[in-house]
């Protein structure tokens, strides 16, 4: 079998470069190990896939070559993507800051994709392992499982390591090295954080209590829930600080992320003396959270006996609330994986290798990682738009 494009990969970034090149002309195949193609963007956004951002910048990804992602998104944008789902009649709502979903079911993403390959009549191989690949003059020979299929252009869109139950594989990374590119290390982003020992015993009866926070690591912070989970911590906040993350690095949770807590104090202490801080704070958070803060270090007196000193100290400890996480639940929850193929080898308009003649990377198997909130399918479709416009 012969192809002039070869897609491992049938994710939200292969699909789309099938569909692009395919409705081009090219005589593309798509080859995907799982049983069905799309099941990330299936189970994304809560069923519901929150298939772009609004706000889509260079600045929230993550990339070791920080300009590399400007010229893909530049040129295949958010209103581009929420064209073409216009174009299929799905319906969509913004839910907050930019973030845009499916009225009704990611399903019907897929079925977009999968409609868009087969205007292109891209052929989809699911089921299907790739046991070897090498170069073939200009092009490559891939021994599958069905059987030998050359290609004159080959495009790695096997994702990254998370869920693995989903069919994510190391894959990209060996075909990457066997070709000579630097991948760089992996770890999981955008994954709930664990704690341990006296931290754990401290926050896990708040399991299932969610509350607004801003979670600083270093000079990073991002505001939104946190949710306390029986092994750590998670929520939207938490999963955004997790990218940034490195393990020892100290958490610093704002508590009353949206006012400043001196001010709060002593309105409160004005306007009810006699009330307790325990009663006080109960009233701006979750009351077993406050009661937890004031258990562990605030304690609690009438708001009358403290002094301005003592006040200041308080909305500083709000404000900057000290939590170590031991780890992160890793690879089995973690939406994204950062690092990957080092993308100081590619080039950022086609996302061809600077190493190998007609290979070609998309997607996450790159050390390109969107923050939470529908950047990642973003980048998914602008980098496959980039390479399909040309493979
Ligand atoms: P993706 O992982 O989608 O596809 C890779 C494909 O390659 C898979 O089908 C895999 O089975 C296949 N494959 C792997 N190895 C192979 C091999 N050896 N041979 C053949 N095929 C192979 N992002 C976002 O923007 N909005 C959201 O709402 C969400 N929600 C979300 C929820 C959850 C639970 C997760 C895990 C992730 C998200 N994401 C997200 C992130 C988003 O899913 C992710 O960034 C994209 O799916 C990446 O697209 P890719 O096509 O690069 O990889």
């Amino acid at each position: 079998m012969h192809y002039e494009v070869v897609i491992i990969g049938g994710g939200a970034a292969g699909l789309m470069c099938a569909a692009v090149a395919g409705q081009r002309g090219r005589r593309v195949l798509v080859i995907e190990h799982a049983n069905r193609v799309g099941k990330k963007i299936l189970m994304s956004g809560g069923g519901r896939c929150n298939f772009t951002n609004l706000h889509t910048t260079p600045a929230h990804y993550l990339c070791a070559n920080p300009h590399f992602c400007k010229s893909a998104l530049a040129r295949y944008q958010p209103a581009d993507f929420i064209a073409l789902v216009d174009r299929h009649g799905i319906a969509w709502h913004e839910k907050e800051r930019g973030q845009l979903f499916c009225d009704e079911s990611s399903k019907q993403i897929v079925r977009l994709l999968l409609d868009e390959c087969a205007l292109g009549s891209v052929r989809i191989e699911v089921n299907c392992s790739v046991q070897s690949v090498s170069q073939q003059g200009a092009g490559f020979v891939l021994d599958t499982t069905l059987g030998r299929i050359e290609a004159d252009s080959l495009v790695i869109a096997s994702g990254g390591l998370s869920i693995p139950s989903m069919g994510a594989s190391g894959f990209g990374y060996q075909l990457a090295r066997q070709f000579g590119h630097t991948v760089l290390p992996t770890r999981a982003g955008l994954v709930p954080l664990t704690l341990s020992g006296t931290h754990l015993e401290h926050y896990a009866p708040l399991a299932g209590l969610s509350t607004a926070a801003a979670v600083r690591c270093g000079a990073r912070s991002f505001e939104g829930g946190l949710l306390f989970t029986h092994r750590g911590i998670s929520g939207p906040a938490v999963l955004q600080i997790s990218s940034y993350w490195q393990p020892r690095d100290e958490l610093l949770i704002d508590w009353l992320p949206q006012q400043d807590a001196l001010e709060f104090l002593q309105a409160q202490q004005a306007a009810h003396p006699l009330a307790e801080l325990r009663t006080v704070l109960s009233g701006v958070l979750p009351s077993r959270l406050a009661q937890t803060l004031c258990a562990l270090k605030l304690g609690s007196k009438p708001l009358r006996q403290y002094r301005e000193r003592e006040l200041r100290e308080l909305a500083a400890q709000l404000q900057a609330w000290p939590i170590i996480a031991s780890g992160s639940e890793g690879y089995r929850t973690a939406e994204v994986t950062l690092g990957g193929v080092d993308t100081h080898e590619l080039s950022s308009s086609t996302m061809v290798s600077k190493r190998v003649e007609n290979l070609y990377f998309i997607g996450e198997v790159m050390d390109v990682t969107g923050h939470l909130g529908g950047f990642n399918f973003q980048w998914a479709w602008a980098c496959a738009q980039a390479a399909g416009a040309v493979v």
